[in-house]
């Protein structure tokens, strides 16, 4: 079986309700990022930041997968599907998808602020007071702008391996999740689903369908034919 990758951004879930960034001016519904999604934001505001993912969790709690998830779990039957997310989310999952790696986090996961390693299942809100068993604050399992991004050693080296890959939904301006591509080897087919063309990957062997994730990936698959 082929193998195929997939890169998936905020845009594969704005059908199921949840929104991107991007598109609302830098505003992640309606928050500055930099003070709900950075190390400086949580030192300075804990409880507005913890808030912040409650209701994020609480909406996702309430959100279905859509056509574009549902399509992926799918491709599973033609092809060795690896979804490499940007998203918090856990709509690929929900819609069966088996490998899905998460680069920046997880919004069910909490983990102690002593230690990254102490993760926990979390459907909950978070309180501040609330604390891992090593008496650390709990915080969200999520990778903050300026902090490291621990499986990218892993999404590089799935995506060396890809025969195509397939990139919905993301304006490839989060860094070192964008430089992905790169890794890509020399000659193998790029499929960009996304309203509007993201910056910078505009090279060779690059197919550009300018839709919705919902969609185009049904042009996707009629695109890809037998492959
Ligand atoms: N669902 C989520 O988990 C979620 C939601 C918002 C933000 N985030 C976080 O924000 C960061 C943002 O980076 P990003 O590049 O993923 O998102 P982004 O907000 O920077 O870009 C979203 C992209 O999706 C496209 N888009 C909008 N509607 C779409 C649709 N219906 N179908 C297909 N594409 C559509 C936009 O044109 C844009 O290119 C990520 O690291 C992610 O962790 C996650």
């Amino acid at each position: 079986m082929k193998h195929l990758v997939v890169l998936t951004g905020a845009g594969v879930s704005a059908e199921s309700g949840i929104k991107t960034f991007r598109d609302a001016g830098g505003l992640w519904e309606g928050y500055d990022v930099m003070e709900v999604a950075s190390p400086i934001g949580w030192a300075k505001n804990p409880k507005l930041v913890l808030d912040f993912y409650n209701q994020r969790r609480k909406q996702l709690l309430a959100s279905l997968p859509n056509l574009a998830h549902k399509t992926l779990k799918e491709l599973e039957k033609r092809f060795k599907v690896s979804i490499i997310t940007q998203n918090v989310d856990d709509l690929h999952e929900r819609a069966g998808s088996k490998n899905v790696l998460h680069l920046h986090g997880e919004l069910l996961k909490v983990r102690s602020t002593k230690n990254e390693k102490l993760i926990y299942e979390w459907t909950k809100d978070v309180q501040w007071g609330d604390k891992a068993e090593d008496g650390g604050q709990l915080r969200p399992h999520i990778v903050w702008f300026g902090e490291a991004v621990p499986a990218m050693h892993e999404a590089a080296k799935i995506v060396e391996t890809a025969d195509l890959l397939l990139i919905i939904g993301t304006s490839m301006q989060v860094y070192p999740a964008a430089s992905l591509i790169d890794y890509l080897p020399n000659g193998k087919p790029v499929y960009i689903i996304d309203p509007k063309k993201p910056n910078g990957v505009l090279q060779n062997h690059v197919h550009f369908i300018e839709e919705t994730a919902c969609k185009g990936i049904t042009t996707f698959v009629d695109m890809i034919g037998e492959k």
